[in-house]
């Protein structure tokens, strides 16, 4: 059993605190994704999980044990890095078998793991070849391998894609992915690019300024996320936030661009805020044309002067210029209907789908 627990886990350089108290549980056999923005902790939480940086304050333990003060050879765990860090003068089966030689294990032991792995990979017919003779990805699947042989109670991965294209990084997500779930090995994935997490991860964990701000499912961030910064953190292109008022009956929200009823859901939210200020949000794909939807429970009409059109293919992002709002509005229409900048349009918000939060905590405001 490999489940990892953070207990109260603090770490600083100096009076410089870049862990503030972490407390998280990964799962036997999960794989969860670290992800946030540069320089909010990430690789280091990875890097006490192995060992490689100490522990300020608070409790790490990996399966039953409190591996505060464990070597990192003795963690049983295996990392994965961006740079590959294959030695150049060796085969794919040198490079693979490295760390095993190293243990002194004997050598039919090592031919049989080594085999095992290049076949799971799809690399067995790259056995004798040198690494400046494989391409971006196949280097990486190396990487792996020299991981998987070791058979590690748990597998920890920093950014191990950055450094390949999009359509190899789209391949090797999804084989990453299959090949956690075949060996059952507990894995921990950073990331800062949110599209890579809610595609991998079982469950999410969001770190801002070494700080976890969420954890969950990738549905559950993307449904009801916790604070404002995982609001717009998660989903692409963000998601709008707009300052409205509460009327004095709680019933309306509103500013100058637009004006709404609060559905069943949230009233009982809203009517602790009767007279004063909400953060509203809603995500692009929930403002559209009022013929390219079918939404029955509700919307209400915002109007605006199309600015920019991105083009995604199917459809296009349309950033909208509305009277009393200092930040563009962001809209997602279908790409045959796609309007052109200059125009005015009048689009519909879904009502059923909005967030809501606390303008001074960023909290979201718990629903009914
Ligand atoms: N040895 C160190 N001494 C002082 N500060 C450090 C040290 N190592 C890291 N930091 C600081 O700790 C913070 C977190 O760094 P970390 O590498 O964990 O970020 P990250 O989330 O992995 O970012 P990135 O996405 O850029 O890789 C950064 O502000 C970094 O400058
Ligand atoms: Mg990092």
């Amino acid at each position: 059993m490999a489940s990892i627990k953070f207990n109260n886990v603090v770490k600083s350089y100096g009076d410089v605190n870049i862990i503030k108290g972490l407390d998280l549980d990964i799962l036997d056999k999960e794989f969860m994704v670290l992800v946030g923005p540069s320089g909010c902790g990430k690789s280091t939480t990875l890097r006490m999980i192995a060992g490689l940086e100490e522990i300020t304050s608070g409790e790490l333990s990996i399966g039953d044990r409190v591996v505060n003060a464990v070597h990192p050879k003795d963690r049983d765990v295996a990392m994965v890095f961006q740079s590959y860090a294959l030695y150049p003068h060796m085969t794919v089966r040198e490079n693979i078998a490295f760390g095993l030689k190293l243990r002194k294990m004997p050598k039919e032991d090592i031919d049989r793991l080594v085999n095992e792995a290049a076949e799971t990979l799809g690399m067995a017919h790259l056995l004798d070849r040198k690494p400046k003779a494989l391409s971006g990805g196949q280097r990486q699947r190396v990487a792996l391998g020299r991981a998987i042989v070791r058979k590690p109670s748990v597998f920890l991965f920093d950014e191990p894609l950055s450094n390949l294209d999009a359509e190899l990084r789209v391949q090797m997500r999804a084989e990453i992915g299959k090949l956690q779930k075949r060996l059952g090995i507990t894995s921990v994935y950073v990331t800062h690019d949110q599209v890579e997490a809610m595609t991998m991860g079982d469950r999410i964990a969001v770190l801002h300024d070494g700080e976890l701000r969420q954890v969950g499912s990738p549905l559950e961030l993307y449904d009801t996320p916790a604070n404002i910064f995982v609001a717009q953190f998660i989903g692409t292109p963000n998601m709008n936030m707009i300052e409205m008022n509460v009327s004095d009956d709680g019933k309306t929200l509103s500013c100058d661009a637009v004006s709404l009823e609060a559905s069943a859901e949230w009233q009982a939210a809203v009517s602790e805020k009767k007279g004063s200020k909400i953060m509203v949000g809603i995500r692009p794909e929930h403002i559209r044309g009022d013929d390219e939807h079918e939404w029955t429970d509700g919307t209400a009409k915002i109007s605006g002067v199309v600015d920019i059109v991105e083009t995604l293919g199917h459809e296009v992002v349309v950033y909208l210029i509305v009277k009393g709002l200092e930040e563009k509005v962001i809209a997602k229409m279908d790409a045959h209907k796609s309007p052109k900048p200059g125009d005015e349009v009048v689009m519909d918000i879904h009502l059923g789908k909005l967030h809501m939060f606390d303008p001074e905590t960023e909290n979201r405001l718990a629903t009914a």
